[in-house]
């Protein structure tokens, strides 16, 4: 396929084409072309839409098995990212970390993740009852910024675990921070392993020389990749670029397993015209994103009491390259948390960000920006500075207890084990049934099966007490904590039976919730 066209939207125009035709539908979805949908519905996206939301008919091609236009699309698209197979997702990049997982991970192997890895992550290793082997990303202790990890560290673990199936990385970070992973996929393949990428944040790095570089093109087998996130396709559609050194066969039973049979065309031909978009025209667009950007962080950075990490962390550990068009902005100095200034933007000046944190704000710029958007958001945080009250208010820099917790049972094992709701300090020396992950700094403190401490309880407690919040565990106030039962603490054995009392009956469904991202 090295001279497609690129110009070419087999899948989309397939599904236009049938929506043309205005068929009788005896055949799911059940609205009918629109017919039955909801007046007010109609009214606000009108009608064209409907006909697009089609099943698996012989014209369309089908997921499962594409033999048609979504073969195509998908030819296409590997060939835009030069990888030898591209699959459709559905489910975002999350279904993707799970079938890359599941592929290369048979129960009781090893997988090294880094620990701030996505929970999608987490969630493959609980399918999959791998056994993580986590690499502490590099932490910048000036701004508290959580960058990614090295290659030192990496060959590290690979040293020190020789069984290892894979190693997964991140990369780039959600705040933009790619590592070196041309030195990350040399050190695996050297050590005979296979490198898997969670490009979520990646999908338009292929498309422009000063973004860093790709997953493919450093080496990896495979990368997943959120071009719902990124770049134009709808949400939930997201990549999987493969290389030939994956079992391909097993990668698409396992795709299957996960995949609905319903998967939306809308969907995936939004994902075949963001795959032409970029490829015919990515270099354009990101260097208008690339220069907004920049404009916006250079204007943020002149506002007093804001601070917008740039190209100045190039170079230090963990950073080996950075996307620009992600603006994490750290509010300290303005007396106020990332949750205040998030929520001012937002009611009076409507301007919603992608995330806040206690000390910042996390901002992507796409292709789908203008000057108009950034002249607004610059404008917002001016009047948002000038009215900050500026009262000294310390970066949250809690000390992360050193080194990571025991793991007692494996994530799938704690996950699947029956548990207990105890008050925080009870559980000290219990096996954690939760994942607990404070932002910042976006690490987890505790996974599913690791043995809780009295220092990580502490450190819980005075995080919240600063307003920091904890991602993942059930009880918002933190005064409980799910444990894996029976408790290994004598001292836990009479309020065993008043707490499991109280527990409601899904206290013995799996407990595993992570952060809502
Ligand atoms: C690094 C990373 N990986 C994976 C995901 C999951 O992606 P999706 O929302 O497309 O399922 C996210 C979502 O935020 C992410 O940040």
């Amino acid at each position: 396929m090295a001279n497609v066209d690129q110009h070419a939207t087999p899948l989309f125009e397939a599904v236009i084409n049938y929506a043309r035709e205005k068929k009788i539908s005896f055949h799911t979805p059940g609205h009918k072309h629109g017919v039955s949908i909801p007046q007010e519905f109609r009214n606000f996206v009108g009608e064209k839409i409907f006909d697009c939301d089609l099943t698996l008919l012989e014209e369309v091609d089908s997921l499962h098995d594409p033999r048609g236009v979504i073969k195509k699309a998908q030819q296409l698209a590997a060939a835009a990212y030069g990888s030898d197979y591209a699959f459709f997702l559905v489910n975002g990049s999350s279904a993707g970390n799970h079938a890359m997982v599941l592929t290369v991970c048979q129960p009781g192997d090893k997988i090294i993740v880094p620990r701030n890895a996505h929970r999608s992550v987490l969630a493959g290793i609980i399918l999959s009852g791998a056994i993580p082997v986590y690499v502490m990303p590099v932490r910048e202790e000036h701004w508290n910024l959580m960058l990614n990890v090295t290659p030192e560290s990496v060959g590290r673990t690979l040293d020190e675990h020789p069984d290892a199936k894979a190693v997964l990385v991140t990369n780039p970070t959600y705040q933009g921070i790619a590592t070196h992973l041309r030195e990350i996929a040399r050190l695996t393949h050297r050590a005979g392993k296979v490198l898997l990428v969670d490009e979520a944040h990646g999908p338009h790095l292929k498309f422009h020389p000063d973004l860093p570089t790709t997953a493919l093109a450093a080496g990896a087998d495979m990368c997943v990749q959120s071009t719902h996130k990124i770049i134009s396709s709808m949400t939930q559609a997201s990549l999987l670029l493969v290389r030939r050194s994956i079992d391909v066969l097993k990668l698409k039973r396992i795709l299957s397993l996960l995949t609905t049979t319903s998967p939306s065309y809308i969907l995936m031909a939004s994902l075949d015209l963001a795959r032409m978009q970029m490829a015919t025209r990515g270099k354009e667009l990101l260097d208008t994103a690339i220069a907004l950007a920049e404009d916006a962080r250079q204007r943020i950075n002149q506002i007093s009491g804001l601070h917008c990490f740039g190209r100045e962390l190039l170079g230090q550990p963990g950073v080996h390259a950075l996307d620009v068009t992600k603006l994490s902005v750290d509010v300290t100095g303005l007396g106020l948390t990332g949750y205040q200034v998030a929520q001012v933007l937002n009611r009076r000046f409507k301007i919603q960000v992608e995330f806040a944190d206690i000390d910042s704000i996390l901002l992507i710029v796409s292709i789908g920006n203008t000057s108009k958007d950034i002249n607004r958001l610059h404008g917002a945080l001016e009047n948002v500075a000038a009215e900050a009250p500026r009262t000294a208010r310390t970066r949250s820099r809690l000390c992360l207890p050193d080194g990571l917790p025991e793991m007692i049972l494996t994530p799938r094992e704690a996950v699947f084990s029956p548990t207990l709701k105890v008050p925080l300090k009870e559980a000290i020396g219990e096996v954690s049934a939760e994942i607990f992950s404070p932002y910042p700094p976006g690490i987890p403190l505790l996974n599913p099966g690791e043995r809780v401490t009295a220092e990580l309880i502490e450190y819980l407690r005075e995080l919240h007490a600063r307003g920091g919040r904890v991602q993942g565990q059930e009880d918002a106030r933190l005064r409980t904590i799910k444990i894996v039962s029976p408790p290994v603490n004598g001292r836990l054995n009479n309020l065993q039976e008043t707490v499991a009392h109280r527990n409601e009956k899904s206290d013995n469904a799996p407990a595993f919730h992570g952060p809502p991202r």
